[in-house]
């Protein structure tokens, strides 16, 4: 069983749809071991995303992720990695596969819906940044 970390984005969550994409993860074998709903502060989303503070969309990609809460999730099953980015779809929602959260729910490759871990290592670090050990069940 592997753990990552999901991030319905602002875009999707004042769509009203926190509980489709939630259910896109449940019906195909994810589990939430985790979930809040938070506004990110530009230092957290700065912080979060720190790995791409020297690209040209870093600034976009702060000022989106802080122009509304956001909910964050542990999701937990086999392969959860891999399997949450699958369900995902490719970064930009034009490139990504019909069927996919990214096709069905977001309009550009900014407001793109969701945010997946895209390394077991990387899902550890994410999950550690915003839940303690006794929030995830
Ligand atoms: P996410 O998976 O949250 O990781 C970083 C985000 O940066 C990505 O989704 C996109 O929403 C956003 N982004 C904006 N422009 C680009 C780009 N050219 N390449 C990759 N990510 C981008």
């Amino acid at each position: 069983m592997e753990k990552t970390l999901s991030i319905i984005k602002p875009d999707a969550v004042s769509k009203n749809v926190i509980g489709k994409i939630v259910d896109r993860f449940e019906s195909n074998g994810l589990r939430i071991a985790a979930m809040k709903k938070i506004q990110l502060s530009a230092a957290d989303a700065g912080k979060f995303y720190e790995v791409h503070a020297q690209r040209p969309f870093f600034g976009e990609l702060v000022e989106f992720m802080t122009s509304g809460p956001v909910v964050v999730m542990v999701l937990e099953g086999k392969d959860a990695v891999a399997a949450n980015r699958a369900l995902m779809g490719a970064t930009d929602p034009k490139e990504a596969e019909a069927g996919t959260i990214r096709a069905d729910f977001a309009q550009s490759i900014d407001a793109n819906a969701v945010h997946g871990s895209d390394s077991l290592e990387n899902a550890q670090k994410e999950i550690a940044f915003f839940f303690a050990q006794k929030e995830i069940l």
